[in-house]
């Protein structure tokens, strides 16, 4: 079987890439290279070009008639970006969402599997959630994709073809081989902020110290890209007994790492350790939430293997590596990433 990846040469389409690859579905690559690397993308049949052209998503399928799924990772993520222009990201994240959805069906295609997020989910008192918690979304992106989830609902209960939705939480690390990682030098997550006061030998900034959590720092679920890949794997193999026209699943650890914890043990796997300074938060900050990962196992067999010190070692090693691996400066400037 041969599987359509659009965003295919991004930081988690390429490694669901590489996952798909390894256990024999061969991926097709669309991507407009906006923030993706043409690197990442090498190794597969690969189409540059936007996911709304119509003649270009004709072209792939035309050439590649045994398409059996599409993965939907295309999309622009910076939080700050959206609140600053919301109808670029509304364009971008919606608009050509349906313009591809609407190609794929006159393409036939019956699968789709859609990137979301748990930035949508309006956390409880506990801060877990699980797939019925409320939405809420607190920004621009992560309303884009709280709308495309519901229309690609709406076309699921009417069209022939049938739609997952994969809330992701906080993906870290990179394909354990190293063949792809973050692209960004100096991403704003905690860890990617974790990285560089290691690299630089300064300390590390902690925002927030009064969240209602075990210690006051923010809390995430930081789950591993290739579990997180693997999941896909899962999900394709599953695809059709899935219920439902459109269904959702959470893609998390179950475990909920507040900041102080995540330094802790990246001072445990690196080579010395980083200081903390405690700072106040961030405006647009939030207390943060994890899975209550159930329905991922029901439904797909899957759960995530790799813990957080994984994750970490992984992250350091692609961080030593990316220049090597991706040798211009094109995307070298700060961008951040988003809030979970
Ligand atoms: N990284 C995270 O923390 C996170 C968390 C939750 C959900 N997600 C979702 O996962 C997906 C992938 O995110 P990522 O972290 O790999 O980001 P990324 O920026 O690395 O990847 C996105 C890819 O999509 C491509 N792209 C964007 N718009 C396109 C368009 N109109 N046509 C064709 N290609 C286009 C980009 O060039 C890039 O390769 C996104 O949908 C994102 O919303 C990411």
């Amino acid at each position: 079987m041969k599987v359509l990846i659009a965003g295919g040469a991004g930081y988690i389409g390429s490694t669901i890439a590489s996952a798909c690859s390894d256990a024999g579905i061969s991926p097709v690559i669309l991507d407009s290279l906006v923030t993706g690397r043409r690197e990442f993308a090498a190794r597969y049949a690969f189409y540059h070009g936007d996911i709304a052209d119509g003649r270009l998503v004709d072209r792939v399928f035309a050439e590649h008639p045994d398409i059996g799924a599409v993965i939907h990772c295309a999309a622009l993520i910076v939080v700050p970006d959206s609140v600053a222009d919301p109808v670029g990201y509304y364009r971008a994240n919606v608009a050509s969402s349906l313009e591809f959805t609407a190609h794929l069906l006159r393409n036939g295609c019956p699968r789709l599997i859609f990137s979301s997020s748990a930035a949508i989910y309006r956390a409880s008192e506990d801060l877990s959630v699980d797939e019925d918690s409320a939405i809420d979304p607190q920004s621009p992106y992560a309303r884009t994709k709280a709308v495309c989830e519901t229309m690609l609902a709406d076309i699921a209960a009417a069209q022939p073809i049938r739609v997952l939705s994969l809330r992701y939480f906080n993906p870290i690390g990179a394909d354990p081989r190293m063949r792809t990682g973050l692209q960004l030098r100096r991403p704003t997550h905690a860890l990617g902020k974790m990285i560089q006061a290691h690299d630089e030998g300064v300390p590390f900034r902690i925002t927030g110290t009064d969240w209602p959590t075990r210690d006051g720092s923010g809390i995430r679920d930081y789950i591993h890209v290739w579990d997180l890949a693997a999941a896909h794997v899962a999900a394709l193999t599953r695809f059709d007994a899935l219920p439902g026209p459109a269904a959702v699943i959470n893609l998390g650890t179950g475990t909920g790492t507040t900041v102080r914890e995540l330094l802790a043990a990246f001072n445990r796997v690196a080579g010395h350790p980083v200081e903390a300074r405690e700072a106040p938060r961030r405006p647009g900050d939030i207390a943060g939430a994890f899975t209550r990962a159930g329905r991922a196992g029901r439904l797909l067999g899957w759960r995530a293997r790799y813990d957080i010190t994984e994750g970490i070692r992984h992250s350091l090693q692609w961080a030593a590596r990316r220049d090597e691996m991706l040798s211009d400066e094109t995307l070298a400037g700060p961008v951040s990433l988003p809030g979970r």
